[in-house]
């Protein structure tokens, strides 16, 4: 069921609480990557020109229920002041009554960012009144958290018992591509799956096996693949209480009709290091003592021809060990293939495989970059996400 935006609810002088997911990195106090703020500002900017005083909520980390200096958001209120060309007012609490007061000053068009709700450990137990006590400080409940709408906690889900809520822009969209990837692709749909571990793809990986055309299997999870038929891996790192679903994945990819491929070569290295001495060689002989660290050439060529066929891509998860240079090649030249296609609508799902958008280079405006690791995973997985369940769906 499609969900209720902000343009079909009215704002205009109205004070809205928006859940945004400012979750980024900092580096000795600065913002490494301010994209999380930026997929925001559409809804902001929406808002602001519509009348409404705004109020963001976010947390950052996972403090763990107490005050943790480093986790305070006043880095992440100076950069989004910079973003929107005006003060942002900054608060060091998200309830009580100084919260109530900044908020009582607010005038149309202003914008205040409460502090981190993960200060207080009623926000991941989604205790109803710290629910309460957000909502009343609003009158309206936008979501533009997407990344964390897998979450049930009380600044996702809770204040929507309190509050009309709906989707924000960012949330409209997230939801729109990853739906549509998963109702009505344009075929072919080739989905590329990566990382180190099989486990976290396990979800995607079952849901897809009757709905894509072709799977690529590479990074380190690919070793778990290898293994199961029954190829020497050498130290590659796999997961022997998975080598059944990788089985029966690629059995019941035969059944129907979808070319579920693997390596054919490998880069492989002595040992885990930026530094490690390394060769390539096909899939057979992996050596005693060597790990797989990148996909080969033979196999780029293969996994670079079928993603060349496809009308959708959904990647997720690197190739190879990206993060050290030696091992990137097969991530970069995926990337390079992906970003060379035209008319191809392409998304990025979260986590790691963000890394490489930069390689995918921004003309191609069909690419879709999740802003959602876990939220974006579990979508994909077929699961309701609790933040998203509980905004108002559209009229029928
Ligand atoms: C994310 O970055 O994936 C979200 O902000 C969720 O964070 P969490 O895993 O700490 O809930």
């Amino acid at each position: 069921m499609e969900k209720q935006t902000v343009r079909d609810i009215e704002v205009d002088g109205k004070r809205v609480l928006v859940r945004v997911d400012f979750n980024v990195t900092l580096e000795q106090g600065r913002i490494s990557d301010d994209g999380r703020l930026r997929a925001v500002l559409p809804t902001i900017r929406y808002l602001q020109e519509h009348g409404a005083m705004i109020i963001l909520c976010s947390h950052l980390g996972r403090p763990g229920g107490k005050v943790v200096e480093e986790m305070r958001l006043a880095p992440v209120c100076q950069r989004l002041s910079e973003l929107l060309e005006q003060d942002v007012a900054c608060l060091d609490e998200c309830v009580g009554p100084r919260v109530e007061a900044a908020v009582k000053e607010l005038k149309q068009g202003g914008v205040l960012l409460l502090e981190n709700l993960r200060f207080h450990p009623e926000e991941e137990r989604n205790d109803p009144d710290f629910a309460k006590s957000l909502a009343s400080i609003a009158e309206v409940f936008v979501d533009d958290g997407f990344a964390v709408a897998h979450r049930a906690h009380a600044s996702t889900e809770g204040v929507t018992h309190f509050l009309p809520s709906v989707a924000g822009f960012l949330m409209e969209r997230e939801l729109n591509v990853l739906s549509s990837i998963l109702q009505s692709p344009q075929r072919p749909l080739v989905v590329a799956l990566g990382g180190a571990k099989i486990s976290e793809k396990i979800g995607v990986l079952e849901n897809f096996l009757d709905k894509v055309d072709t799977l690529l299997i590479g990074g380190g999870m690919a070793a778990t693949f290898l293994k199961a038929k029954g190829l020497p891996v050498g130290d590659s790192l796999v997961e022997d209480n998975r080598l059944d679903i990788a089985r029966d994945s690629m059995e019941r990819a035969r059944e129907n009709g979808i070319s579920l491929l693997i390596p054919l070569d490998v880069v492989i290295a002595d040992s885990f290091r930026a530094d490690a001495q390394s060769r390539t060689v096909d899939v057979e002989d992996i050596p005693d003592g060597w790990r797989i660290m990148d996909i080969g050439h033979k196999t780029l060529d293969v996994f670079g021809a079928e993603v060349a066929k496809g009308k959708t891509i959904l990647w997720n998860g690197p190739m190879g060990v990206f993060e050290f240079p030696a091992f990137s090649r097969g991530t970069r030249e995926l990337a390079a293939a992906l970003g060379s296609l035209n008319g191809v609508t392409t998304v990025l799902g979260g986590g790691s495989t963000a890394e490489v958008v930069e390689l995918l280079g921004s003309a191609d405006r069909r690419t879709h970059v999740s802003t959602g690791g876990g939220a974006s995973l579990e979508f994909l997985e077929g699961k309701t996400l609790p933040g998203v369940a509980a905004l108002l769906d559209k009229e029928a």
